[in-house]
């Protein structure tokens, strides 16, 4: 079996590309060796008000399980309750230099747009390393924008070992073939995204049908006519056939290969979405409107990811030469 661990934000509303790029994954390889987590530690780095903070981790979990993540088979649960991630993540950040983590580049698009940034910006990938290496994750399953973030953790990993001896596993990012990195409709040359995109750019997971149809209609293509998958020479109409062959399991190419205009392909492929998405969204509004049921869940995925994340703190502490108590 395959241990697996990954991680979102609750910050934002969930998009297609979340969906894609890593739900859809998630769900498809879940079993009882995988652990998912809502990393609200993480949504710390950014402005964000404390209520907010707390329904939209509630959200997020609500979500991954409409998503069809299955509490009794994998592992789900809330980062902040397992005290461990924060725990490791200052052991780590004396592993990490400076230098690293100034040059993520997720770190410097970040920081460029605001002054006085938070230091959780820059540690961030040090915080999401933690996540990782404390369940002995072989494969991490992100969209493509996590990489580099992949990258770090395991040369952290490495360095450690090489430096305390053998204690954590050097796990291996999974990037999925198609929609690994979603675009905004309106601005293709940029991923969709849950906070900068424009208002028709980003196809949220709870859109109402008739946005979802209006934002695909409006969604930006180009006017030489032809049916055909080109990301660099047709990003606009490449972005939604590689979301429209990610919902059908199938190649961005067979798409194309079954359409002669653009307007027939946009139909068919907001009727798609809009069923794709539909029991979903029947199934979230069950989940947001029982607490109880929410928050069982939520204190039995603390309890089974504290069992397996705290021996690996220990061991990582002693190794470093923390005596324990
Ligand atoms: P985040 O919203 O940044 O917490 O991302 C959660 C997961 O969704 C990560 O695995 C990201 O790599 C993935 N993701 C975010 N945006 C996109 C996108 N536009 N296309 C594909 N995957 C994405
Ligand atoms: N940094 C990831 C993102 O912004 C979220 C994340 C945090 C994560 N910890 C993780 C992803 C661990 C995979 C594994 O999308």
């Amino acid at each position: 079996m395959m241990r697996i661990l990954s991680g979102i934000q609750p910050s934002g509303s969930t998009h297609v590309g979340n969906y894609l790029g890593a739900i859809k994954q998630w769900v498809s390889s879940q079993n009882p060796d995988a652990y998912y987590c809502v990393v609200d530690l993480h949504a710390l780095t950014l402005d964000i008000d404390p209520e907010e903070l707390r329904e939209k981790t509630l959200d997020c979990v609500a979500t991954l399980l409409a998503a069809g993540i299955d509490p009794e088979i994998a592992t789900l649960f809330v980062q902040s309750n397992v005290a461990a991630h924060a725990k490791l993540n200052w052991l780590l950040e004396c592993v990490a230099t400076f230098g690293e983590l100034n040059r993520m580049t997720q770190f410097k698009e970040k920081s460029g747009r605001q002054k006085g940034y938070r230091v959780g910006l820059l540690t961030y990938p040090v915080l999401m390393a933690s996540d990782i290496l404390l369940y002995d994750a072989q494969q991490v399953p992100v969209g493509d924008d996590q990489r580099q973030h992949l990258e770090l953790t395991r040369a952290l990993a490495e360095r450690f070992n090489a430096r305390y001896g053998p204690t954590f596993t050097v796990p291996v990012g999974f990037v999925p073939h198609a929609a690994a990195r979603v675009m905004d409709l309106q601005e293709p040359s940029r991923k969709m995204s849950k906070s900068l995109s424009s208002p028709l750019g980003s196809l949220y997971l709870f859109d109402e049908p008739s946005e979802i149809e209006k934002k695909i209609k409006k969604a930006v293509t180009d006017t030489d006519g032809e049916m055909r998958f080109d990301p660099k020479k047709k990003p606009g109409l490449s972005n939604l056939l590689d979301i429209f062959a990610s919902f059908s399991n199938e190649t961005p190419q067979d798409v194309a290969s079954r359409y002669s205009r653009y307007g027939d392909f946009k139909s068919d492929l907001a009727a798609l979405v809009i069923e794709s998405l539909a029991p979903i969204r029947t199934r979230y509004r069950e989940l947001r409107s029982d607490p109880g049921q929410l928050s069982a869940i939520i204190t039995l995925g603390a309890k089974k990811a504290s069992a397996s994340a705290e021996p690996v703190y220990e061991r990582a502490a002693k190794a470093m030469g923390l005596i324990g108590g």
